[in-house]
């Protein structure tokens, strides 16, 4: 028996405890305003609950552009005095994040609206749990390691990808060793969030294609993965038609808010989805990719998911199948094998599409064992896979990428 089998056994151990705590400890849903002025909308429903000083956390590339000025103006209309942080940056470290802290504590504020990508709302999530626990950044690692609620927590998200606005976990990095500390905690799931297609539609195409991916991926791996359940595969499986009939109309079309829209509730779906069912191998080595030659992290995604589907085959053969039916890629009648590959094909095709290039630039051999290594770690005993990995299949797919051009 290899090592590899011993870590399969554990891992399958370790999820029986998991899945057992995700069924005791359900996630929270926040109330979700859509469209084009839902932020405005959420302004008013944050004056409404009668906060004296919001918190604002974003970005300096948010700011300079203005996406801020009306959420600041409208909540002052209403009473609400506005402190504004802008100083996170993608990759968010803990120094950025205590920073901001210490910044809500001075400034005497008494609620917090992230407003931005995955970087801000998981900085946000972070600090209103650790305002009200009193608790560093650090401190917060982990799962489960607040005691009360977060100070009230809203999320205006500007990129449809992460759905961070609706999701259990932050992810915040070591300033020294860029090693990323997942807080994992249901109490971080703000309060109220606004999908807001008109803020969505200032996104360049790169950034569009890119985070897009990322929520298809979410919704696949939760899809696929042994956690899955009907209320997870609902959501999935919507997401992935959404993103299959909106994604390049984005790319395509960056004004066109029908789409804009579709996509932001795609990736809030995917994030519910993956609340429920977890990720699997392709954000486990994505992750590592991403930590290595610093790709986007819906980059890292696309470029590994093709290969960790075609691994997991035949397994999930009929789930592969049942997308390519729901997205009507194919008829009802399509046998189960060709209704696979043409999920396959669509999403090679889709990537095309919207000009993903499924390269790893200087991708070297030497760093094999140690993409291996971290992703196996992240993986095993924490996502449910449907078909586990031995140490010769995590390389040759690494191989196999290496050699993409
Ligand atoms: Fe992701």
């Amino acid at each position: 028996m290899t090592s590899f089998f011993v870590t399969k056994a554990k891992a399958k151990a370790q999820l029986v405890g998991i899945k057992a705590a995700m069924t005791l400890i359900p996630a929270p849903r926040p109330t979700v305003f859509s469209g084009e002025g839902a932020a405005l909308k959420l302004c008013q429903a944050i004056a409404g609950f009668g906060h004296q000083k919001v918190l604002i956390v974003s970005d300096k590339i948010l700011n300079n552009l203005g996406v801020l000025r009306p959420l600041e103006a409208k909540l002052q209309e209403l009473g609400v005095k506005v402190a504004i942080f802008d100083g996170v940056l993608p990759d968010p470290t803990f120094s950025i994040t205590e920073a901001c802290l210490q910044y809500y504590k001075t400034e005497n504020c008494d609620s917090v609206l992230a407003v931005g990508g995955g970087s801000s709302i998981d900085v946000a999530k972070v600090i209103a749990l650790g305002a009200t626990n009193n608790k560093t950044p650090q401190q917060l690692v982990g799962i489960l390691k607040s005691r009360k609620p977060s100070a009230p927590l809203y999320a205006i998200p500007t990129t449809a990808g992460t759905g961070s606005e609706v999701t259990v976990g932050a992810v915040i990095s070591d300033d020294k060793t860029h090693q990323k500390g997942l807080v994992l905690d249901p109490k971080v799931v703000p309060r109220m969030v606004a999908l807001d297609s008109g803020i969505m539609s200032g996104m360049p195409p790169k950034v569009t294609a890119e985070t897009g991916m990322d929520a298809l991926t979410h919704a696949v791996e939760a899809f696929i993965s042994d956690f899955a359940g009907s209320e997870s595969d609902i959501y999935a499986r919507s997401a992935i038609r959404l993103i299959v009939e909106n994604l390049r109309v984005t790319y395509k079309e960056p004004k066109n808010l029908a789409a804009r829209e579709s996509m932001a509730l795609a990736s809030h779906y995917a994030g519910l989805a993956l609340n429920q069912a977890g990720l699997g191998y392709v954000h486990a080595i994505a992750h590592q990719l991403g930590g290595h030659y610093g790709l986007p992290h819906g980059l890292s995604n696309a470029i590994v998911m093709p290969h960790i589907l075609e691994f997991s085959r035949p397994e999930i053969n009929p789930r592969l199948a049942e997308l390519a039916r729901f997205s009507k890629l194919v008829t009802n009648e399509t046998s189960e094998a060709v209704a696979a590959q043409a999920f396959m094909n669509e999403v090679k095709s889709l990537m095309s599409d919207i000009n993903i290039k499924a390269v790893v630039p200087k991708m070297n051999a030497l760093d094999f064992d140690d993409i291996m290594q971290a992703a196996f770690k992240e993986a095993h005993g924490t996502y449910a896979v449907p078909k586990y990995m031995t140490e010769d299949d995590c390389k040759r797919i690494l191989y196999v990428i290496s050699q993409q051009v």
